[in-house]
């Protein structure tokens, strides 16, 4: 069967790496480039792609689109996904889904009803630490009943990160923008959040979002967690930094999430997994670090599986592993989160 074909709009930080995806993906081929800034030409020309300045410039000139990655700033996400839908193309929106939890149900929505797939640019679904924690956590529940979890999202972005306006102003900020991939991978391995309470900090940083969270979580299964994130933490305890997924972080080999159960628990993405002997549990006894049987390659890149997926979904072969809908309940949790913050730390409860 013929490639899918792809047109990447937005080609800064992801969105260059969305298109070496593309081109190092089975099944899927870059078709064009959509960017309105400067910066576009030398990408486009650089890969030797036709360039646009928006999708309905693209149509007119009928070039080949079979599904569109929308790599925009958040503010972009829904216009744009809601664009594509109109144009019927299935379409890949990064996370966050939405700057709102409204403009992102209108989005999902509206795909539903159309038929027309949305997915959700949660690259870690499709990476297989990720993968092999949630078998060992939920679906082969190997620490027994889970009853705690801790998440460390820690790290110190370059100053210069912060020359894009859009990531310091409303709707940017380390909750949107970080905090979400970590909602979405306790949400995989642990389960659904049933609420949250949170405290923020902007002290650091002074910008008009947020540097800092320390957040509470009840999850729906009874297990109870605590999550923080800082983007001024000298800190190697992150997924950008344990994960070895992008070579642009370099690597500690470090965990960022603790998950426990009655029965063991377990650190990711290191792959510790920590058990009494059957006979002999409790605190006086040893506590064992099991040899894992889980061997998982390390140079597999999840955008690049990611973007064979879209090409699977498109041409029919593959349902969504990652929809908008699941992208969905992911930022609500994200926005309570930001909510709680900002009403002195209130309980928020989820409704999707
Ligand atoms: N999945 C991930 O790990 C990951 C990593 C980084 C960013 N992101 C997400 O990707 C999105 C982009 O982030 P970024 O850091 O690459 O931002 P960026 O500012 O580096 O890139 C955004 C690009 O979109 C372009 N753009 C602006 N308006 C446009 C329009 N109307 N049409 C087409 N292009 C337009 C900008 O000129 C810019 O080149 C954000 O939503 C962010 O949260 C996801």
């Amino acid at each position: 069967m013929a490639n899918t074909r792809i047109v990447v709009v937005g080609a800064g930080l992801i969105g260059k790496r969305h298109i070496e995806a593309v081109n190092k993906a089975e099944g899927v081929e870059m078709s064009a480039i959509i960017e309105p800034m400067p910066s576009g030409k030398e990408v486009a020309g650089k890969e030797g792609l036709p360039l646009f300045q928006n999708l309905t410039d693209l149509l007119k000139a009928k070039q080949p689109v079979d599904a569109v990655i929308l790599a925009t700033p958040n503010a972009l996400h829904v216009p744009g996904g809601l664009e594509c839908i109109e144009a019927g193309l299935p379409v890949l929106v990064e996370k966050p889904l939405a700057e709102s939890v409204e403009a992102g149900r209108k989005l999902v929505e509206a795909g539903e009803k159309a038929g027309i797939p949305v997915l959700t640019g949660h690259h870690r679904r499709y990476n297989p630490l990720i993968a092999r924690a949630r078998k060992i956590v939920k679906e082969d529940q190997r620490l027994g009943k889970l009853t705690i979890v801790n998440g460390m999202c820690w790290f110190l972005k370059g100053d210069d990160y912060f020359d894009v306006a859009w990531r310091k102003q409303k709707g940017g900020g380390p909750i949107l923008i970080n905090l979400v991939h970590v909602i979405d991978d306790l949400r995989n391995i642990a389960g659904d959040i049933e609420s949250v309470q949170a405290i923020s900090s902007n002290g650091t940083r002074n910008h008009e979002v947020e540097d800092t969270a320390a957040i509470l979580i009840r999850f729906t299964n009874g297990a109870l967690g605590t999550l923080s994130i800082s983007d001024c933490a000298a800190a190697p305890w992150s997924w950008e930094l344990t994960a070895n997924e992008n070579p642009a972080y370099p690597y500690t080999d470090q965990s960022c999430y603790l998950f426990a159960g009655t029965h063991g628990s377990l650190a990711v993405p290191n792959n510790q997994l920590w058990r009494y002997a059957d006979d002999k549990r409790g605190w006086w006894q040893t506590i064992y670090q099991e040899k894992q049987n889980h061997p998982v390659s390390e140079d597999i890149d999840p955008l690049i599986v990611q973007a064979a997926h879209l090409g699977a979904v498109v041409r029919g072969e593959a349902e969504p592993i990652m929809t908008g809908r699941e992208g969905l309940r992911s930022l609500e949790a994200t926005f309570a989160v930001k909510e709680s913050a900002e009403n002195g730390g209130k309980i928020i409860h989820l409704k999707n």
